[in-house]
């Protein structure tokens, strides 16, 4: 083949035949296919979409492109999860700990930033000597050993989604049913765990705009995995405002460890503790939200995030010390009311701004960079109050600052917010 004409075909609305599939992802991976034509390919599937087939055959054409891990020699059904992305999404860095805690084996492969969102590989790096990338047999130690263990993507796994999942991130490639159901499958698939939880997320700050097009993904990915023995569901959760609130990497950090120790929000802990229910139902435990609480309360979550730390060559000390940038600034309330909007879109792109994301593949991130929301949807606040503070180490412009308040709608209603939204098994 040549990869101008499977471009073409794509670009004139047509399906690729498996071996068309697997020829583009072989020879991309091995540097035959440069950059520039898959990213052309990208764009033309953002544009023509891929049949069902189609999204099965990329999916196990990027699983081939590295290996396969197998856990069957650990005992128990090992379980993960993955979100579609989000903004101020830390979930997974609270979850992995909390059901581990449990005694569920959880063996998870993450992601980095996307686009606006952030990514959980780049704030396990914010702590020091933290490693993501481990080898398949250090990965079968740290989850026989210590029931958990979060790493990337590598030569060795799913390398066709090491490079296609860079690329995608800045050449607006991201947002899109199948490239993103492919790339979380193979993920998933060659992690090799028994259960999966897909957090799909919908709303301003998803790639997922609205409910009918975050039911679609979820249907794709669940069926992909059952499809393969793997027992798979999606929840579907609202990513109109940022979770919690902290936006960056280091401060989400700083955040996750809260929610283990006990505290931040009952809603947000709440929240953490229904998805934690799913998991450990995939894995077979019947847990209620109450006992599932207790172990944030009785340190047993928060010490299995400091084994996570530990076994994977982190420092556990300052995880929560304040963000340190040369500038920093509160958003300051104009009038009083109640926050009606807090558009997570306009709020993650804000954040990456500071220096918390990537602009082009090269970028380093700033992990000291990043946004404190004071207030969240269905809050009070007076006029001359602080609504968040803006951390960053480059000159933080007015034009910036109006960036952030346009994303925030303050008015008479006192809105509810709920975080859950449908489970689609
Ligand atoms: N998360 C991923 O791993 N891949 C995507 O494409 C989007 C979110």
């Amino acid at each position: 083949y040549r990869m101008v004409d499977l471009i073409q075909k794509k670009r004139d609305g047509n399906s690729l035949e498996k071996t068309e599939i697997n020829w583009m992802i072989e020879n991309y991976v091995n540097g035959t296919v440069p950059d520039y034509q898959m990213s052309a390919f990208a764009m033309a599937t953002y544009f023509k979409g891929m049949t069902t087939e189609e999204v099965a055959d990329l999916t196990m054409a990027m699983l081939d492109s590295g290996k396969q891990i197998d856990l069957s020699d650990i005992p128990g059904i090992k379980v993960d999860k993955h979100s579609t992305g989000g903004v101020g999404d830390k979930v997974s860095i609270i979850l992995v700990p909390l059901v581990a805690s449990f005694g569920i084996p959880v063996a998870k492969m993450s992601g980095r930033g996307l686009g606006h969102t952030g990514g959980t590989l780049d704030k396990l790096e914010s702590i020091p000597g933290f490693k993501v990338e481990k080898t398949i047999d250090e990965f079968k130690k740290l989850v026989s050993g210590h029931g958990l263990a979060i790493i990337g993507q590598s030569d060795d796994l799913v390398k066709a989604d090491k490079l296609l999942y860079a690329l995608r991130d800045v050449t607006a490639t991201v947002d899109q049913i199948p490239l993103i159901a492919s790339s979380i499958m193979s993920k998933k698939i060659a992690s090799g765990a028994d259960a999966i939880l897909l957090d799909v997320t919908v709303g301003s700050g998803a790639f997922m705009k609205n409910i009918d097009e975050a039911r679609k993904l979820a249907r794709v990915m669940v069926d992909l995995g059952n499809a393969v023995g793997r027992r798979t569901m999606a929840v579907i959760t609202n990513m109109n405002q940022p979770l919690g609130y902290a936006i960056g990497n280091r401060n989400e950090i700083a955040e996750a460890v809260e929610v283990l120790k006990g505290g931040s929000t009952l809603a947000f802990r709440k929240y953490i503790a229904e998805l934690a229910q799913m998991m450990l139902q995939l894995a077979g435990l019947d847990k209620s939200i109450d006992e599932i609480m207790a172990n944030f309360s009785n340190g047993k979550a928060y010490g299995k995030l400091l084994e996570l730390i530990e076994i994977q060559g982190g420092n556990p000390l300052n995880l929560t010390a304040p963000l340190n940038t040369k500038f920093q600034v509160d958003v300051i309330a104009d009038n009083q009311g109640y926050i009606e909007e807090m558009g997570a879109l306009d709020i993650g792109l804000v954040a990456m701004k500071l220096g918390a994301g990537r602009a082009t593949k090269a970028d380093s991130i700033d992990f000291e960079a990043g946004v404190n929301l004071h207030q969240k949807i269905g809050d009070l606040v007076k006029k001359g109050d602080a609504i968040a503070t803006l951390y960053s180490n480059r000159e933080i412009s007015d034009d910036l600052i109006s960036e952030f308040k346009s994303a925030i709608v303050i008015g008479k209603v006192k809105k509810d917010y709920k975080e859950i939204l449908e489970v689609i098994k």
